[in-house]
């Protein structure tokens, strides 16, 4: 994939984006309010869409603020140099974003009220959508050949490192009553259920037409038209709107259209070693 990845903590970060200070500062100097709520993902997991989730819901379903601010203005990626400066403008209670994994996640979250809502996806599409996408993104070159992109991913030789690790690190926080989680697969199957069950681990309570509105604004068609939310925003050089988009399928299952039997056989191989010590079951796995 040819990024030249420096090393923080053990994970791959992305020089230009990321900074050793900035993720210090999340790390170690950031104050987590305790009306904060952290949107955390695995990159590709559906983090846009829990981004715009959460931001209908902080509005009761209004779309206004969506539909004219930039999400990464809306909820900021904290671990970065652009977000932490953004954050500054941000009203509470705010809702910020993330990737990091849970090693490298705020200390003060620990001692805040503050909640996280962790999104998780079936590995086999997070790295379909991710090979797509590296297409687009110009942080990435090299990015035509699926099966060693697939070698790549699976050794964690990606941006914020395996899936399998960020998973299971942020696994330990599962009977913690402030961290909820939620499967892309889940959002996919019942948007509506899953919007009610986010509103009540919030502690927000929105009628029927306000929960309506949340499920309208965040489908799909709706992100991908919005152009505050669907990254055509952004320049050119950094994502080359020619050749993709964002919001490429949003849907589930997709890998099946893209792995031979032998690459998925090997990936649940390597899949099964890598989460055996976990003993949990996964939404997509049922
Ligand atoms: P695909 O590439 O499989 O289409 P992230 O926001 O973490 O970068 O994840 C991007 C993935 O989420 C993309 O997956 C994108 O299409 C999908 N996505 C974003 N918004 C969605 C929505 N409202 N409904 C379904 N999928 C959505």
């Amino acid at each position: 994939m040819s990024i030249e990845y420096f090393l923080y903590k053990g994970v791959n970060f992305a020089p230009g984006i990321h900074f050793e200070e900035n993720l210090n500062f999340a790390e170690n100097e950031f104050q987590v309010l305790d009306d904060d709520v952290f949107n955390v993902t695995y990159p590709k997991s559906g983090t846009n869409w829990m981004l715009e989730i959460l931001n209908l819901i902080k509005c009761q379903g209004d779309p206004t603020w969506c539909n004219s601010v930039p999400n990464w203005e809306r909820s900021p990626w904290y671990e970065t140099r652009d977000g932490q400066s953004q954050i500054k403008d941000v009203l509470s209670p705010r809702v910020l974003c993330s990737h990091l994994p849970f090693h490298i996640f705020s200390k003060s979250f620990f001692t805040s009220k503050a909640k996280i809502i962790y999104t998780m996806r079936n590995p086999k599409d997070v790295f379909v959508s991710l090979f797509y996408f590296a297409k687009i993104l110009s942080l990435y070159n090299n990015t035509e050949n699926f099966q060693l992109f697939l070698e790549n991913f699976l050794q964690g030789d990606v941006l914020y490192g395996t899936w399998f690790d960020h998973v299971k690190g942020w696994m330990q926080m599962k009977d913690n009553r402030n961290v909820f989680f939620i499967t892309y697969e889940e959002l996919q199957q019942d948007l509506r259920g899953s919007v009610v069950k986010i509103c009540e681990f919030l502690g927000k309570e929105l009628d029927d037409a306000a929960i309506d509105l949340v499920v309208k604004h965040s489908s799909f068609q709706s992100m991908k038209e919005n152009k505050m939310s669907n990254y055509s925003l952004l320049p050119q050089e950094m994502l080359n709107h020619k050749k993709g988009s964002w919001f490429r399928k949003g849907i589930s299952g997709d890998w099946k259209n893209h792995f031979t039997v032998a690459q998925s056989e090997y990936f649940d191989r390597v899949y099964q070693e890598k989460m055996k010590d976990l003993n949990m079951k996964f939404f997509w796995e049922k």
